[in-house]
């Protein structure tokens, strides 16, 4: 099992970096990836649970064009905010990111083609939402088949990188590449808790969505918060179950990191866990009392704080299950101070940029687009002033 000979050598280039900072721009990165692709698939799902599923079919139809919009851009953002941390994943565990992707190469070679094609479907989806919307849900869905498929081939991957010990099997039972990991305990789970999650922070993008579209028409907004915000609840409760089944799940030395053996692993699961149940306790008394602010600001800052515990606990999982393999204090660091500080500047500025540019883009701009249920646009309540 604990075979040498399994781990291609560490790459002899020395980290031009210190090894923490690699890990928390890994951190970092992994955690913006993470929030543009929940806004992308459970943006695009709840997109077409309004336009299928609403009560009011207008209403759910405009919720349907005004989400269709957003998902041309969303996508390219969930993909550039990707490459960052695989940059950081390739420096850091190269030896078993490498590996693992030639055991399961043509699922993940079809990562490319499953974007390149969900892209067209959802520049197709934006630009027939309001004429052929039929035609248009039919082909969202299809693109959100194929963005859940790479997701869930990420999972594959990422679970098989961190479990060598079952690499030479894998590939000498079928060395073309056409493998998957399904004899991974935890797979299932694992990829339910980031689908679950996309949908849940899908439903906040709606939230904010909601509270751009406040002025223009408040009844409308209306509905979009009310479908965003129990989308968020539901989702969240239904992740405790997901959760607790991942947990269940884990090998028991790995299982009881959470459980007394490592303090920053257990308190990063309470402060998760806790997170989860206020965010939903404030979610409803938000949806009660109307009130759209509490809900994008108080709730969403709640769940960032959740997903970047979650983030740091994935990682902590990640060095456990390495831990006969992976050896960081093998790293040669030659701190490169001349391209450094340049370094941490252009990344700053870059994702200050990145910010800049969506709000002059104006993420949640457009409502044009969308035609309006009603002409008039409704008093203010306390909620959004
Ligand atoms: C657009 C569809 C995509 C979806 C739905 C998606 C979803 C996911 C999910 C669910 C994970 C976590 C898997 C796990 O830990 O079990 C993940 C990890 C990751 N994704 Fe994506 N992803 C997408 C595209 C991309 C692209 C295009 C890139 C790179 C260019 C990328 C880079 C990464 C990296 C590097 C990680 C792992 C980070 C780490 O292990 O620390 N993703 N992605």
């Amino acid at each position: 099992m604990n075979d040498p000979n399994l781990i291609p050598t560490l790459d002899p280039n020395p980290l031009p970096a210190p090894y923490w900072i690699f890990k928390l721009l890994l951190i970092v990165t992994f955690f913006l990836h993470i929030v543009a692709m929940n806004f992308m698939l459970g943006g695009a799902v709840l997109a077409l649970a309004a336009k299928w599923r609403a009560r009011n079919r207008e209403q759910g139809k405009r919720i349907f064009v005004d989400l269709s919009k957003k998902l041309p851009v969303l996508l390219p953002a969930t993909i550039t905010l990707g490459i960052a941390p695989l940059l950081f994943l390739q420096v850091l565990y190269g030896q078993f990111f490498y590996a693992s992707s030639i055991v399961v190469a043509w699922p993940w070679f079809l990562v490319l083609a499953f974007l390149t094609v969900a892209y067209y479907g959802f520049y197709y989806a934006s630009f027939r939402s309001g004429q052929e919307s039929g035609k248009a849900s039919m082909v969202m869905l299809f693109s959100v088949i194929l963005v859940f498929l790479i997701g869930f081939i990420y999972s594959n991957n990422l679970t098989l990188s961190q479990t060598p010990g079952r690499w030479k099997g894998k590939y000498f039972a079928n060395p073309s590449g056409w493998n998957l990991n399904f004899s991974e305990p935890t797979l299932i789970p694992r990829f339910l808790h980031f689908f679950v999650a996309a949908i849940a922070v899908g439903g906040l993008f709606l939230v904010f969505l909601a509270l751009a579209r406040w002025k223009q028409d408040g009844e409308y907004a209306r509905g979009i918060f009310q479908l965003g915000g129990k989308a968020f609840m539901f989702a969240t409760m239904a992740q405790f179950a997901v959760g607790i089944w991942f947990l269940i799940r884990l090998p028991r030395d790995l299982r009881m990191l959470f459980f007394g053996d490592n303090l920053i692993a257990s308190v990063s699961l309470f402060v998760g866990v806790a997170g989860g149940i206020a965010a939903i306790f404030v979610m409803a008394e938000a949806l009660r009392r109307e009130n759209l602010r509490m809900a994008a600001y108080y709730v969403s800052g709640i769940v960032a704080v959740v997903i970047a515990v979650m983030a740091v606990m994935r990682d902590m999982l990640r060095d456990a299950y390495l831990e006969p393999y992976y050896r960081p204090d093998q790293f040669v660091v030659k701190t490169q101070w001349s391209v450094f500080p340049l370094f941490l500047v252009l990344f700053v500025g870059g994702v200050i940029l990145w910010f800049v540019m969506l709000k002059r883009y104006g993420l949640f701009g457009g409502a044009k687009a969308a035609p309006p249920v009603h002409e008039e646009t409704p008093e203010l309540t306390g909620a959004a002033r």
